[in-house]
């Protein structure tokens, strides 16, 4: 069960590392033993290997026809940074990448000598303090990302240092099954995928399934983001950053909310410097195991430099449908088949950070999980846009997007379903390690938010639409009680 899984403190005793291996071409099954179990993901057309050094030797040179294989100097942990596609511009090149680069490494480098002891003091946590003794070092640039080698003290930070178009994942600490030996499935077991398309097969329009979603209200959703934000008179939040102490302002509210429609939550904690997430579980009576989660990021990211970060839309407006799904099932009494979880990430921005630890942490414990939906960005449309539900063009299970999709149709068929390359979010952490997962976003094809990775991020401007983010809590409701079986009364 997932609360005996919680607040576990991480022990990263992962065998070191000496070099970073990339390839273009997908690995075959045919890989040595040692380099196959080294496998760390696919970023953007580059699949990625931390290889020890016994591993580094003739074995991968097959592989190194149409790779790179770099020495890493330090235990650091590796960041791949890219574009979330923000805008629809050419082709990225390595002189832009390069540039990127640049900026980072000339911002953690002014930190590091201007502000000297007061970095500590203006990063400080209740719970941590940032010692900026190294700054990133750059291990790989392509044309779509770059490989940083990240100190540990840094990696809370690591957002602030990006330009808004360029979004982290972090490396996980552990390896990850090799795509191929699935297919292109990203490793979903062909059975779970055949049960979401078995459901979205059978589905049938429910009257009191769309009475209960009929009362999600887009003014507590709006008053909920408020809160997140500090627009409310009665909140006090200026940030959500996963390290600004506020965030904890935050954390504890979403718990007491929770407490009060009689969800329990708990804290997960998983990496030093991090705010803890929020796992919020509902079991059924019965002994079944087949979870489902859906997810939001709580914390949030501001401009280039800054940690005041009030994330109306990334992702207040994810976190406030969570909350508006669980006032729908507590306010009808519906209990579930299956367990529910409704998840609350943090350390999303700095590369999927809490998810990553989270998804392998279920893999370990054997948990099966029949479906991931992550909920991150709901809320802004550009004037003049009809309502939109965007899935993900690739980083998705198909079979998954098509059941949300069809249940769009059915119980909020004034949005206009579609399909965008936003990336990353947290449903990926789950998909890397073959569960079913696929995310809801807020616009068909680029990010158009002005105020993307902006402090400026309220609720209180022009596109910022409660309604649309009150329709996708309809789909996503509706999909948690098609898989997690629902029934009402009790
Ligand atoms: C598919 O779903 C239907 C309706 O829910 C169910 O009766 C049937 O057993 C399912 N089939 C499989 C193969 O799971
Ligand atoms: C939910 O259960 C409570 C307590 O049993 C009951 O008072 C209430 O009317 C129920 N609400 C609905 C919508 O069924
Ligand atoms: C993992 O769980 C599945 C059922 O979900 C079970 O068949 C399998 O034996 C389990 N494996 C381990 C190693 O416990
Ligand atoms: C509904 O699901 C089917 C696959 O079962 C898919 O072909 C279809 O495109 C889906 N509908 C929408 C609106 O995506
Ligand atoms: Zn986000």
């Amino acid at each position: 069960m997932l609360t005996a899984l919680v607040c576990l403190l991480p022990t990263l005793a992962t065998a070191r590392a000496h070099s970073l291996l990339l390839t273009p071409s997908a690995p075959s099954d045919a890989l040595h033993d040692c380099i196959a179990s080294s496998y760390r993901g696919h970023y953007a057309g580059q699949h990625a290997y931390l290889i020890t050094k016994g591993c580094s030797s003739s074995a991968s040179l097959g592989l190194l026809d149409s790779g790179s294989l770099t020495p890493l100097e330090s235990e650091d942990r590796i960041v791949w940074v890219g574009p979330s596609n923000v805008r629809p511009s050419t082709p990225s090149t390595l002189q832009d990448m390069l540039s990127a680069w640049e900026i980072i490494d000339s911002t953690a480098s002014s930190l590091l000598s201007q502000h000297g002891e007061d970095v500590q003091t203006s990063f400080s946590h209740d719970t941590y303090e940032v010692l900026l003794d190294r700054v990133p070092s750059l291990v790989h640039a392509t044309e779509t990302g770059l490989f940083l080698s990240v100190p540990s003290s840094i990696l809370p930070v690591l957002d602030t240092l990006l330009p808004p178009h360029l979004t982290p994942v972090a490396l996980p600490s552990y390896s990850l099954p090799l795509p191929s030996s699935y297919g292109n499935r990203w490793g979903v077991p062909e059975a779970k995928a055949a049960h979401l398309a078995n459901i979205t097969k059978h589905l049938q329009f429910n009257t009191r399934l769309a009475a209960i979603a009929s009362t999600i209200s887009a003014k507590e959703i709006l008053e909920d983001v408020r809160y997140l934000t500090g627009e409310r008179q009665d909140s006090d939040i200026q940030s959500r950053h996963s390290f600004h102490p506020d965030y904890l302002k935050a954390f504890s509210w979403v718990r007491r909310q929770m407490g009060a429609l009689g969800i329990e939550c708990s804290p997960y904690l998983y990496e030093e410097g991090f705010g803890p997430g929020l796992l919020c579980s509902i079991y059924p009576e019965t002994g079944s195991e087949d979870h489902v989660i859906i997810s939001a990021h709580l914390d949030s990211r501001g401009s280039f430099g800054s940690l005041r970060a009030p994330g109306a839309d990334d992702d207040g407006s994810g976190s406030a449908h969570l909350l508006a799904i669980a006032r729908a099932i507590s306010q009808h009494n519906v209990t579930f088949e299956h367990p529910v979880t409704l998840a609350f990430f943090t350390g999303e921005e700095q590369g999927l950070v809490m998810s990553s630890h989270f998804a392998h942490t279920l893999k370990k414990e054997n948990v099966s999980v029949q479906l991931n939906v992550q909920a991150d960005m709901l809320g802004y449309r550009v004037p003049g846009e009809p309502l939109q539900l965007a899935l993900p063009a690739t980083i998705d299970l198909p079979e998954a997007s098509f059941l949300v999709a069809n249940l769009s149709q059915l119980y909020a068929p004034e949005l206009v379903v579609g399909r965008t390359a936003a990336c990353c979010s947290d449903h990926q952490s789950f998909l890397q390690l073959g569960f079913p997962a696929t995310q809801v976003f807020e616009r068909n094809g680029w990010i158009a938010d002005p105020m993307y990775h902006n402090s400026g991020d309220l609720s209180d401007r022009e596109g910022y639409d409660a309604e649309q983010i009150k329709s996708i809590a309809k789909v996503t409701m509706a999909t948690l009680f098609e898989v997690a079986g629902w029934q009402q009364g009790k």
